[in-house]
């Protein structure tokens, strides 16, 4: 770049060297043009300069505008039911309250959510989604309830009867979250689900960042 400048500044002073016409036919026949051309010429150069460093620039900072987003979207999925290793039958109930653990992953795209624990912890602030399904055995209460930190957000409850042999039942929440907010479901005291690896559920999802 410096060296094509150079050559076009060059060129322009031995045109000007050359220039030996009268004062009246410079202004008549070519006029001022030669000296405006060496500023248009000078500043043409350092346009051009200017430009490739702005697409430089632009080429970066999008390069790293798509690798944000592509970390973001693969920031967090998760989908787990209760069940593991062929388990099957009810958990509870307990006379306290109890975290579920949904143990049998089905995706847990960027580790948010932990299966030891139940916990789901918001990797980055935004919004999420989440859903919880049950099934349980119709003679049992079931009370669940989707938390948020300390905070019981929406609830699914269902009564003990003696005429139904099945129950499902779920809910759902969107939920605006910071960064380590934690959201689990919690089964109430003296209530139950029903495990296997298919049945009872816990999925989130991040819908958008803030
Ligand atoms: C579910 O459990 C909560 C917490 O123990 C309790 O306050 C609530 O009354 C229960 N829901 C129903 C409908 O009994």
């Amino acid at each position: 770049m410096t060296f094509s400048v150079w050559l076009l500044v060059c060129f322009c002073g031995l045109t000007l060297g050359q220039n030996v016409l009268p004062q009246t036919e410079v202004a008549t026949e070519i006029g001022s043009c030669f000296p405006d051309m060496c500023k248009f010429l000078k500043e043409f150069g350092a346009m051009k300069a200017k430009l490739e460093t702005v697409e430089t620039n632009l080429k970066e900072k999008s390069e790293a505008l798509e690798t944000k987003l592509k970390e973001k979207q693969e920031v967090m999925e998760t989908s787990a039911a209760i069940g593991g290793s062929g388990s099957n039958g009810h958990i509870g109930p307990f006379n306290t309250d109890t975290t579920i653990i949904y143990r049998k992953l089905i995706i847990n795209v960027g580790n948010a959510y932990n299966q030891h624990t139940g916990i789901f912890a918001a990797p980055v602030p935004g919004i999420y989604y989440f859903t919880f399904f049950y099934h349980a055995v119709g003679t049992q209460v079931v009370n669940l309830s989707l938390m948020k930190n300390n905070e019981e957000v929406v609830t699914t409850y269902d009564h003990k009867t003696s005429h139904d042999v099945a129950d499902n039942g779920g809910n759902a929440a969107l939920l605006q979250l910071q960064q380590g907010d934690q959201v689990y479901v919690r089964m109430h005291a003296n209530s139950h689900v029903w495990q296997n690896e298919q049945i009872t559920t816990f999925s989130g999802v991040l819908l958008r960042q803030l």
